[in-house]
């Protein structure tokens, strides 16, 4: 019989590239969806007739019930989230709704449903913000620095609570930065690897950015969904960091982008005062080593690999189209 697996965000980038590896691994795939006016089906395009998709959100309880109630899945991945950091400073409370309060509901519904469905929810290296040591592992103190990061605090420690107190089998999965061309346009790698095909084909001549000291240890978002599937085929539910142990400055990350497509950066980014945030996380670097061992977890392509495939899918996706949307 084929596993059942709901994943939450399954419209986002992680939610696309985990959709792809279930469905490879023989899974029956229910990706939850909230009504939008226009389709934004673009990144499972490819997969819509090996899916099921529902429609239910995180601010509502009775539509996530109704989910888990139908589906009765062995596995539900909660990646839905307002994910964008800057965001979260201009809707605290949304934010709070969605990152916190929904990963509540989402765990009140597997509890009062069937409290053996194991459950995957997509915590962040946010959480470390000023960071309290370098590098960062499962046992660093948080400090979050956001709004964003506060409530990705709350909803790991409901999860830890849950599995605590109810026997749950939910695990906190602490992923670092992971990016893909499948990355929405205002995150950092994806707006600058964009902004170098526009200038590249001519369509821009420059690109504005923040803070270009900020370090970031950024992944591959198709090697993170596979630890996420790796942390619910354990013997206990426990938590994980998840990250590749490199770090890298947007300075550089700049460098190699505009390198990659052989344009000079210093002729093209602007820095923006406008884009600095209220208050930063200066640098981050994980320490994966308990994945790596527990679940035999490693990353697979390398921070210059995955900027020039993201800017040579930018290239292509642009010289064949008008140049609206995401990558698949
Ligand atoms: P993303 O591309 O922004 O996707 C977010 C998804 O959440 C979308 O499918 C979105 O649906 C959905 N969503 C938002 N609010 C919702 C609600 N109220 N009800 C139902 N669905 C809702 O994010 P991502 O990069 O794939 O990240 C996935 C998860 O991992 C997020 O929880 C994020 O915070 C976390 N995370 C990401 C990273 C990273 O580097 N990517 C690192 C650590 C943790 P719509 O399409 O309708 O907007
Ligand atoms: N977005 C953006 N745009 N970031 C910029 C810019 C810019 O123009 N210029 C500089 N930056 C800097 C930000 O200040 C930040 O320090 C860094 O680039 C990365 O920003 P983002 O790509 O927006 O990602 P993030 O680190 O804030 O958050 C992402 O990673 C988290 C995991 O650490 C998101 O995916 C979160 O959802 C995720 O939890």
């Amino acid at each position: 019989m084929a596993k059942r697996a709901v994943i939450t965000g399954i419209t986002g980038q992680d939610g696309s590239y985990l959709a792809d590896l279930l469905v490879d691994k023989g899974y029956e795939v229910t990706g939850v969806v909230r009504r939008s006016s226009t389709p934004n089906l673009l990144r499972i395009e490819h997969i819509l007739d090996r899916i099921t998709l529902r429609p239910a959100d995180l601010l509502d309880q009775l539509s996530l019930m109704r989910i888990v109630k139908d589906v009765r899945p062995h596995e539900f991945y909660n990646l839905a989230a307002m994910s964008f950091v800057p965001a979260s400073w201009d809707q605290p409370l949304l934010t709070g709704e969605f990152n916190s309060q929904g990963v509540t509901r989402v765990l009140e519904a597997i509890r009062q449903v069937d409290p053996g469905i194991r459950l995957y929810q997509a915590s962040s290296s946010e959480m470390f913000g000023r960071v309290r040591e370098v590098p960062q592992t499962e046992m660093t103190p948080f400090y979050p620095r956001s709004p964003y990061g506060v409530s990705k605090v709350f909803a790991h420690y409901i999860t830890v609570n849950y599995r605590e107190s109810y026997d749950m089998y939910a695990c906190s999965g602490i992923l670092f930065n992971h990016e893909s061309p499948r990355r929405g346009l205002e995150f950092v790698t994806r707006k600058v690897t964009d902004g170098v095909a526009r200038i590249k084909l001519g369509l821009a001549d420059h690109v504005g950015l923040g803070n270009l000291d900020a370090c970031r240890d950024w992944g591959f978002a198709g090697d993170y969904v596979r630890a996420m599937w790796l942390m619910l085929q354990q013997d206990e539910p426990d938590d994980y960091v998840i990250a590749t142990g490199v770090s890298h400055s947007v300075r550089k990350l700049v460098e190699v982008a505009f390198g990659h497509a052989g344009l000079d950066w210093r002729q093209h980014v602007r820095v923006d005062p406008a884009l600095l945030r209220p208050a930063e996380v200066d640098h981050l670097i994980g320490d994966a080593s308990k994945g790596r061992r527990v679940l035999g977890w490693e990353p697979t392509m390398s921070f210059e690999k995955l900027i020039a495939m993201m800017v040579d899918a930018d290239l292509a996706r642009l010289a064949s189209s008008a140049g609206a949307g995401v990558a698949r």
